[in-house]
């Protein structure tokens, strides 16, 4: 049976070890009452260790990382490389969030990474989404705005099973989300636009922007909608358990 994928995206949070310790036996103990969902915990890679421990052999929780450099190893300094999360234990990578994107990372960076981890068995959460100023122009010149960035960030990838995450970008961190209707509608584009680029697989595509425990299911029901990745709500383990119970009645 598919299980609704929920990932964490902690972002640069928190900013002590304490405290990350903490938020996560708080968030496994929530994970732990819903086997039907897959959890997905992406902390800053500094935390992943220690989380790797405190997980042992079952994990109720599977653990991911926030980025992925594309080589394997040497003289790359701050880099983290893809071998390195797969000696954790790590099982996701999210690529290409738009909060990197616009600190400089360009598609050609974000394909490179898709395809070292790939190479390595790690399974990419590839980021999209249009900013305001291109959804003010309309649902066409949305759908263009997605269609154009995955083709540069998937260039080569053929044969592999994806994730994306949609995340209008004026809804990240907004506390207000994308209309769930209007998400599936994008979710069900991304979804062709893939069918007609990947050959076996089929894509599946998660929600992001501004979800919590009140709005998750509104977005959930819907069967286009394999999941959500989730920011702020993901940084109170009451939220967060509450927003994983109300998808496991799913
Ligand atoms: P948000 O962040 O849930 O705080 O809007 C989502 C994300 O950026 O992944």
């Amino acid at each position: 049976m598919f299980k609704k994928i929920i990932v964490a995206n902690w972002k640069m949070n928190p900013s002590s070890r304490e405290e990350a310790a903490k938020l996560f036996d708080e968030v496994v103990k929530a994970a732990g009452l819903f086997p039907n969902v897959e959890v997905v915990i992406s902390p800053p890679a500094v935390f992943l260790p220690e989380f790797k421990k405190t997980l042992g052999d079952k994990p109720e929780v599977k653990l991911g990382a926030q980025d992925v450099f594309w080589e394997k190893k040497g003289a790359f300094t701050g880099q983290i490389s893809p071998l390195m999360l797969t000696d954790l234990g790590v099982s996701y990578v999210i690529i290409g969030h738009s909060e990197k994107r616009v600190l400089g990372e360009s598609s050609e960076e974000i394909n490179k990474k898709i395809k070292a981890a790939f190479e390595v068995g790690l399974k990419p959460i590839l980021c999209v989404g249009e900013p305001a100023i291109v959804r003010k122009r309309g649902v066409k010149a949305s759908e263009k705005y997605v269609e154009n960035q995955l083709t540069a960030d998937l260039k080569g990838v053929a044969d592999y099973a994806i994730i994306i995450a949609y995340e209008p970008i004026w809804a990240i961190g907004a506390g207000a989300p994308e209309e769930p209707t209007s998400a599936v509608e994008m979710a069900s584009f991304i979804k062709k636009v893939l069918n007609a680029k990947l050959k076996d697989r089929i894509p599946k595509v998660l929600y992001g922007g501004s979800v919590d425990g009140v709005n998750v299911k509104n977005f959930l029901k819907y069967k286009e909608l394999d999941g959500a990745l989730v920011g702020g709500a993901s940084l109170d383990s009451k939220e967060f358990g509450k927003l994983l119970n109300k998808t496991s009645e799913l």
